[in-house]
């Protein structure tokens, strides 16, 4: 195990009616808010209205930026920045999925940028300090509402970049699962595939001596497997919903990394499918994990596998290893099918004209992952299995 700082500031109020510790927290930080959502799924399940009752009654002021695209994107940043800027904003707040926290992270720190915010996205080491965020989360995926990274698209130049700041790590995220029950089940599936690559991201790994981080990923993997199929069967299943949200946050929320050498895989790749093609960026994780297991399983990455198969889904631990290996791909592309998510790449519009540009692209930061370092050659074979 590595030397590691542990510090996860975020602090979480999980539960039903956990909504009413909103307006004390927000005062911590000030009274003028912007209030930050999507494309209006928290109108329709009342949640908008609870909120500006609550901002109402504390004598809270507040302006909003809503229509935050999924895969967010830059525009909308430089609009919710400008909002910030004008009416001397104390507070972010993100009702919503990974695409609005993501959004508000970066209008909190391009709202304390005099330069362009593609700046800062482009290059993290231009935030200098960032306005508070917090957060009411609507979807259990990205665990967005629990670490301090965000991912922006910019659709003019095709790119769509991680960037990150200790500082933008909310404040507080109000984590109540019934705020998960209107979730369609596309978005539902979609949001356990990216917890679950999310720990794969850390799982496949060759730091030694990490067996408590290794266990505790082995529990989130069968916490999705479970539950992602009981949320889709009942969307109102509260255990589900809630067993999930929580995966979802812990996931992600450096957990499962400190004491690791982590560097990530699969989503760079896939965030060149959503850059280019904006699809769904669990649906991308799905179509791709199991091309990229199969394309770095070899002798040296044939252990990792066997843990996998025999810990995550329970294979006959006596049978040879390749083939619990190959077993283990297999029940990991099944499960995403039985979520309903498409297993090929042209099921999503993509055809093979662009992978070689994505495949580039994905690689411009060097070569990705450290589990088997993989070059642009290696990710358009990817790509192309996956076609
Ligand atoms: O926009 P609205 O109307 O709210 O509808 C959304 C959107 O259409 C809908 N939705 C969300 N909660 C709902 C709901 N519909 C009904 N009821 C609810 N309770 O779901 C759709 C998708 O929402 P979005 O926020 O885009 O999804 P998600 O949470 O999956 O976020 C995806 C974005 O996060 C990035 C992804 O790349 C993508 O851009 N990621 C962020 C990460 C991070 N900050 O750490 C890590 C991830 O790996 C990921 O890259
Ligand atoms: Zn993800």
């Amino acid at each position: 195990m590595k030397n590691f700082n542990y510090s996860i500031p975020t602090k979480i109020f999980f539960g039903r009616d956990q909504i009413n510790v909103l307006g004390d927290q927000i005062k911590k930080y000030g009274s003028k808010v912007l209030l930050v959502y999507g494309g209006g799924s928290i109108k329709k399940s009342g949640l908008y209205e609870k909120v500006v009752d609550i901002f109402n009654k504390n004598n809270i002021i507040f302006w909003e930026l809503p229509g935050v695209e999924p895969n967010p994107r830059i525009t909308s940043v430089r609009k919710g920045a400008e909002i910030c800027k004008q009416n001397h904003i104390d507070i972010i707040l993100a009702v919503g999925g990974g695409s609005s926290i993501d959004c508000s992270k970066v209008i909190g720190a391009a709202a304390c940028y005099d330069g362009e915010p593609w700046d800062l996205v482009i290059d993290p080491r231009k935030i200098k300090k960032v306005l508070p965020i917090a957060s009411i989360l609507t979807l259990a995926a990205t665990g967005s509402e629990m670490d301090a990274g965000a991912v922006i698209t910019n659709l003019e130049t095709n790119q769509k970049l991680g960037t990150g700041h200790k500082d933008m790590a909310p404040k507080f995220s109000i984590l109540d699962p019934t705020n998960t029950f209107t979730v369609p089940k596309s978005q539902t599936a979609a949001g356990t595939a990216d917890i679950m690559s999310h720990i794969f991201e850390v799982y496949f790994n060759n730091t030694k001596g990490v067996y408590l981080q290794d266990r505790m990923a082995e529990a989130l993997l069968k916490t999705c497997i479970n539950y992602g199929s009981k949320a889709m069967e009942n969307p109102e299943d509260y255990e589900a919903r809630s067993n999930l949200m929580w995966a979802s946050s812990l996931a992600i929320n450096g957990l499962l990394t400190y004491g690791k050498e982590t560097k990530w895989s699969v989503h760079p790749m896939e965030h060149e499918l959503s850059a280019f093609y904006d699809i769904t960026h669990g649906v991308g994780l799905a179509i791709l994990t199991p091309h990229w297991m199969k394309y770095v399983l070899n002798d040296h990455t044939l252990n990792k596998f066997v843990e996998y198969g025999v810990n995550v889904w329970n294979i006959d631990e006596n049978l040879d290893k390749y083939e619990i290996a190959h077993k283990s791909i297999e029940e990991t592309k099944k499960f995403f099918i039985s979520l309903g998510i498409p297993s090929t790449l042209r099921e999503v519009g993509i055809e093979e004209e662009s992978l070689e540009k994505m495949a580039n692209q994905s690689t411009v930061r060097g070569s990705i992952g450290n589990f088997l370092p993989l070059d642009s050659k290696d990710i358009l074979n990817i790509y192309k299995a996956a076609l």
